[in-house]
This record gives structure tokens, C-alpha cells and sequence, in this order.
């Protein structure tokens, strides 16, 4: 008989807990070109993806594909270098298993990051943007099909599912520290290929500031398993239409690997408030 989720968890989880005794409090996943925030962990232990039972392998470029546990300023953490896409091919269950596992080791509190489009017409490439609420517009939901009460409901409510505190400890950071920092609403769409002009009009329309194709089933799966979500984009770009060049995942790994340090900052005052 095939396992059940909760027992596949608890395989993963133990399989961490072999490598450390470390009780994370805040997990962490670090978007695509976003992997050197990790530099800013003290006493980290790196578990390579292929260590962990019923993780995928990672196939894009500027995912490393390991999980850090140790401390950041403080504070005992789990972080993911490297996350798993809907357009890889994976499906929505095991795009979203990393972060269960996360979960399930124990975390208070999840910070997701990504690299998006910037489809408010005020943005700039280079800038920040905590996420205030997602809209789903991948086509699919990682809780399809049969619910496990075990982990949550079958009927998860969503009127949080960006924890207001969370928000509200990134805004105070970010003013702390001087970094210039939006707040929006994030789309995710299922990618691979990035949008079009006409699309992109239609997610402003819809109430979008950034578009990205990570993230809103991270923090499904999280809100699932009643752990607090904090979401940050990193705007590389102006979405398809608003910037007057094609766009290239180059140019994104290359504009969040330049926002690494400022992310870096700003997460230093934030991470440990976030179970303060
Ligand atoms: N669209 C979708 N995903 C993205 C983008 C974008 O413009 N930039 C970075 N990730």
C-alpha cells in the first residue's frame, strides 16, 4: 500500500531530524536568483534534496536544491535553496512537498519568496513587494483531490492567507531600514512561458500588482496545515508590455541575485519578529 501523506511527512521529517536537533521556528524558501540570502545563516547544516525521501530534483538553473537548517540572527531556521514548479512537469502535491515538510518539522511561521513581473505600472525592476493576499490562476490547487483531516481541512479558509502580522512586521522592517518596500497582491499563473501584453492588462484588471509562477501553492499548502505565510516578491522585471524589451530569465536571475543583499537586510530585523 502506497503511503499516506502524513506518514510520507513524517519519513522526510525524520530524515531531517537525523541531520539536526535543531527545532526550526520560522521556514524559509528562497526564489529563483534569491539562493545567497542563505549567506546570512550562522551554523547552517545543508541537506541536499537527494537526501530527503519524497523530494523531486530540482531542474532549473539558480536553483540549488538543499535545505539549510541553522540560525538566522537568532532565530532557528529551515530554509529551502531551491523550490520545485508547477511547469517543471511536477504536480501540485509534490510542488508544494518541501514546504509541507516545513510544516510538519514544526515551523511557526513560512516566508515565501519569488522573483515576479511587476504589473503595477508604479513598480520598477528592482523593487520590493510583500505580498498582501494571491490570486490562483495556475488552473489547479494542490489540495485536489481526497483531503487528509489529519493535516487540515478539506475546505481551508482563505481570508488570511497572507498573515496580516507577518505584513505588518516587513513594513516596520522595511522602514527601519530604509529599503523601499510595496505591498500587493501577487498572480500566479502556471508559466512556462511569461505572459502576454494582453495578459498582463488582465491581471492589472484583475487586481494584480506582480505576476510570478511559484508561491500561491506554497502558501495554499501552508494555510492548509495552519502555518502563518509571509510572502516577499522581488520585482525583476516590468511584466510583458510595461517594459519596451523581451523578457529573459536571465535578466531575472541576474536583477534578484542583485537584490540579494537588500532582501538579506531587510530579513534580518524581520525573520526573528515574525515568532517574536
Ligand atoms: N512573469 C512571470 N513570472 C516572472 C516574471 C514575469 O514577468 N518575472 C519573474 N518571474
Amino acid at each position: 500500500m502506497t503511503p499516506s501523506l502524513p506518514e510520507t511527512l513524517q519519513q522526510s521529517v525524520a530524515a531531517v531530524r537525523e541531520y539536526t536537533a535543531l527545532q526550526a521556528r520560522v521556514g524559509l524558501v528562497l526564489g529563483s536568483g534569491l539562493g545567497d540570502v542563505a549567506g546570512a545563516m550562522t551554523d547552517a547544516v545543508a541537506l541536499p534534496y537527494a537526501q530527503i525521501p519524497h523530494f523531486q530534483q530540482p531542474q532549473v538553473a539558480g536553483h540549488a536544491g538543499q535545505m539549510l537548517v541553522g540560525q538566522w540572527a537568532g532565530v532557528p531556521v529551515a530554509v529551502l535553496q531551491g523550490r520545485f514548479h508547477f511547469y517543471e512537469g511536477h504536480s501540485m502535491a509534490d510542488t508544494v512537498f518541501p514546504v509541507r515538510v516545513l510544516c510538519a518539522l514544526g515551523v511557526e511561521a513560512v516566508l515565501l519568496t519569488n522573483a515576479a513581473g511587476g504589473v503595477n505600472p508604479q513598480f520598477r525592476a528592482g523593487d520590493l513587494m510583500a505580498i498582501s493576499d494571491h490570486l490562483n490562476l495556475t488552473g489547479d490547487n494542490p489540495l485536489r483531490g481526497p483531503n487528509d483531516d489529519a493535516l487540515g481541512p478539506r475546505f481551508p479558509d482563505m481570508t488570511q492567507a497572507y498573515d496580516a502580522a507577518c505584513l505588518q512586521v516587513l513594513q516596520d522592517a522595511a522602514r527601519e531600514t530604509g529599503i523601499a518596500l510595496h505591498t500587493g497582491v501577487y498572480a500566479g499563473l502556471s508559466g512556462p512561458t511569461y505572459e502576454t501584453p494582453a495578459e498582463v492588462r488582465m491581471l492589472r484588471t484583475l487586481g494584480a500588482d506582480a505576476v510570478g509562477m511559484s508561491t500561491v501553492a506554497e502558501c495554499i499548502a501552508a494555510r492548509h496545515m495552519g502555518v502563518r505565510v509571509a510572502g516577499l516578491s522581488c520585482i525583476t522585471n516590468m511584466a510583458a508590455g510595461l517594459s519596451s524589451h523581451p523578457l529573459s530569465h536571465q535578466e531575472v536571475m541576474d536583477a534578484s541575485r542583485d537584490n540579494a543583499a537588500k532582501l538579506t537586510r531587510l530579513l534580518r530585523i524581520a525573520v526573528p519578529r515574525f515568532v517574536a
